[in-house]
C-alpha cells in the first residue's frame, strides 16, 4: 500500500487525476469504478479539463458507479447518477451504454443487485477503483457491520451516514434510508484501488482503516489486503497517521 500525503485538497486532486489519466492513456478502454461525494469532485472536474484540452480521450472508458440511493430516479438531481452527469459525463461525452449505474428505482432491488453484479463481471473487471471514505470508515455504502458483504447489495444506511449526506437533501427525514452498494469482493477484484481522503472529519476513520486490524466494523480496513492500493490524503485527513507509514509527501 502506498500512502501519499498532499499539502492541499487541490494537490490531492491533481495527483488523483494524473493517476486516472495514466491509467486511461495506457488502456483507453479502461473500466473505472467511481465514488460520488464531495471528495472526488475536483478530480472529475480535472478529467473534464484534460478531455477538453485533448490531453486524453476518455470516450472509450466504461464506468461503474459504486453506489446509489434507493428511491431516487436517474433524473433526480440528488442521485449519484446526476452527480456524475454534472461533474463528469457531460464533460467527457460518454455514451450512455458505457455508463453503469445501479437503478435505485428498480421494482425488484435484489434482482437489480444481481443484474449489477453481472454487469461488473461481464465488463471483464475493474481496472481502477476510485474510493472516498465515510467518517465511519465506509467505502461505497458498505457500512460498518459484523461481516463484509461480497457482492452488490441493498444497505440500510447508518444514522451517521445519513446525517453526513443530509446536506444534499432538505433535512435528515428527506435523506434516503437505503442504498445499493457495490460489494467488498467486487471492489477487491479491482486491479488498482485509489482511496481519497480530505479534511479533518476523515482523519480518525483513515487512521483506523490503515493501521488497525482488518474488521468489517471499519469497512475500509479491508483495503490492507489488496496488493495495489494508493491512498491519497490531504494533510488534514492524514493528521492521525504516523510518519513511518507515509510513503510520499507531495507539496
Ligand atoms: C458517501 C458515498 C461514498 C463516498 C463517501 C464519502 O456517502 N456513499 O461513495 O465516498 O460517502 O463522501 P464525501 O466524499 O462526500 O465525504
Amino acid at each position: 500500500m502506498q500512502i501519499a500525503v498532499a499539502c492541499s485538497y487541490e494537490a490531492m486532486s491533481e495527483i488523483a487525476a494524473q493517476e486516472i489519466l495514466k491509467t486511461v492513456r495506457k488502456k483507453p478502454q479502461s473500466v473505472l469504478a467511481l465514488a460520488a461525494g464531495s471528495t472526488p469532485v475536483l478530480v472529475y472536474e480535472k478529467l473534464g479539463r484534460f478531455h477538453a484540452e485533448k490531453e486524453c480521450d476518455f470516450s472509450k472508458i466504461t464506468t461503474f458507479q459504486i453506489d446509489e440511493y434507493i428511491g431516487l430516479s436517474t433524473d433526480d438531481k440528488r442521485s449519484f447518477f446526476q452527480f456524475f452527469q454534472k461533474y463528469l459525463f457531460h464533460k467527457i461525452t460518454l455514451p450512455l451504454h458505457k455508463i453503469h449505474t445501479p437503478r435505485g428505482m428498480a421494482e425488484d432491488i435484489a434482482l437489480e443487485c444481481q443484474r449489477y453484479h453481472e454487469e461488473i463481471v461481464m465488463s471483464g473487471g475493474i481496472d481502477l477503483l476510485v474510493l472516498g471514505i465515510g467518517s465511519n470508515g465506509h467505502i461505497g455504502f458498505n457500512e460498518p457491520d459484523d461481516f463484509f458483504t461480497a457482492k452488490t447489495h441493498a444497505v440500510e444506511l447508518s444514522e451517521a451516514t445519513r446525517r453526513a449526506n443530509s446536506r444534499f437533501f432538505k433535512d435528515l427525514d428527506d435523506t434516503p434510508k437505503w442504498a445499493i452498494s457495490m460489494g467488498i469482493e467486487e471492489m477487491m477484484h479491482a486491479k488498482k484501488i485509489m482511496l481519497l481522503a480530505s479534511g479533518t472529519g476523515k482523519a480518525s476513520a483513515l487512521a483506523e482503516a490503515l493501521t488497525r486490524d482488518i474488521t468489517p466494523k471499519i469497512p475500509a480496513s479491508i483495503l490492507q489486503f489488496h496488493q495495489d492500493v494508493l491512498v491519497i490524503a490531504d494533510e488534514a485527513a492524514a493528521m492521525r497517521l504516523s510518519a513511518d507509514i507515509i510513503t510520499e509527501r507531495i507539496i
